[in-house]
């Protein structure tokens, strides 16, 4: 079990008086998806109820950083960020709040000018969130930076302090940062979980989760109508927000036990339960929005009449956004590539797997 830290714990002893001149940085980071849903929070990205999700394997963010040392630190931090090739000024307006938030946990940030190069191994607007991994891997060389400067960390601080870091950015993307199943969130029944940032999962895995498959099935690839920001604002006044943080603590009971003993009826009840709840709340807010498509609920509704018919053990879940993340061990891949060829034949596919 991970100790609990404070957010005094976070914070950097004194930098030394020689800096080097340059530091060149690499790394990558994971993308997530919540099976125990994170939507709603207050103050600075502290969770509403906590979360749990699988790490995903192949779709990534790899992030380099080169940083040259000022003359005289700034107040600022100075930067450029460039995604796939071209300066992004999107990007860097979310990477200078961002900034703003950690700047005083990374004392050195301000002492050095910043060039980011960064690219994802998924495809670009594919609709998988690329905020998570991409603040993870930012998160990251941040810590490699700091510890370049100051001296070796634990692995297991160097990775929880990652975690603080990319909660900061952007909440799911707390979850990034530790491989297989990740929990964000205080649970009072779930010792070392924090709001702060996500630990590993901190019981025994089942065999039946090894090489487990997420397969996501590309329904909609436009640009979300309602941010993920805007769609946690309305949770705050939602006539069912109580209803809502107790049921997903008693989800997040349900599923552990599900997950240490491999059950996976159980398993495939809450986490569709808990996808249709997020869709749910974001169709009962005021103002409503509606981010599934006609095909997201054909591929839901014909998958549960096979699986029905077939009893085989593949379920689905959704991110905030029309596409469906298909949940499977390994052995069904030849039956969901023969049952997606028939549902939906031209559809786009990611095939990805837990880490
Ligand atoms: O991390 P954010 O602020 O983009 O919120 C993510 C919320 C969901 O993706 C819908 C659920 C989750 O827990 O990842």
């Amino acid at each position: 079990m991970i100790k609990q830290f404070s957010i005094e714990d976070f914070r950097s002893p004194q930098l030394p008086s020689n800096l080097p001149e340059a530091i060149q940085l690499r790394e990558e980071a994971p993308s997530n998806i919540a099976l125990i849903k994170y939507w709603g929070k207050s103050g600075l990205q502290i969770p509403m109820n906590a979360s749990l999700s699988f790490t995903l394997s192949e779709s990534k963010t790899v992030t380099g950083a080169r940083a040259v040392l000022r003359e005289k630190a700034g107040d600022d931090v100075r930067f450029e960020f460039y995604f796939e090739g071209r300066r992004n000024k999107d990007f860097e307006k979310k990477i200078h709040t961002f900034f703003g938030r950690i700047a005083d946990y990374i004392p050195g940030l301000k002492a050095y000018e910043w060039r980011f190069e960064s690219r994802n191994t998924f495809p670009h607007s594919s609709g998988i969130a690329s905020s998570a991994s991409g603040f993870a891997a930012l998160s990251k060389i941040l810590l490699s930076f700091e510890q370049t400067l100051l001296g070796t960390y634990d692995d297991t601080f160097a990775s929880v302090k990652a975690s603080f870091l990319a909660r900061l950015g952007s909440g799911s993307a707390s979850r990034s940062i530790f491989p297989g199943i990740n929990i964000w969130g205080h649970h009072p029944d779930i010792p070392g979980s924090s709001d702060l940032y996500a630990i590993p999962f901190p019981y025994e895995v089942h065999p039946v989760f090894d090489h487990f498959r997420d397969w996501i099935v590309l329904i909609d690839s436009g640009k979300k109508q309602v941010s993920s920001t805007q769609g946690h604002a309305l949770i705050d006044t939602h006539p069912f927000k109580n209803q809502r943080i107790s049921v997903a603590e008693k989800n997040m009971n349900t599923l552990i036990a599900a997950i240490k003993t491999g059950d996976l009826e159980v398993f495939g009840r809450i986490v569709e339960a808990e996808a249709l709840m997020l869709h749910a709340l974001m169709m009962t807010s005021e103002p409503d929005f509606i981010l599934m498509k006609p095909d997201t609920l054909h591929l839901i509704l014909e998958l549960r009449r096979w699986r029905a018919d077939e009893k085989i053990p593949v379920f689905f879940t959704l991110d905030a956004g029309a596409n469906v993340h298909l949940l499977f061990p390994d052995s069904q891949v030849n039956r969901v590539e023969h049952f997606l060829g028939a549902i939906l034949p031209q559809v786009k596919l990611i095939r990805d797997f837990v880490q």
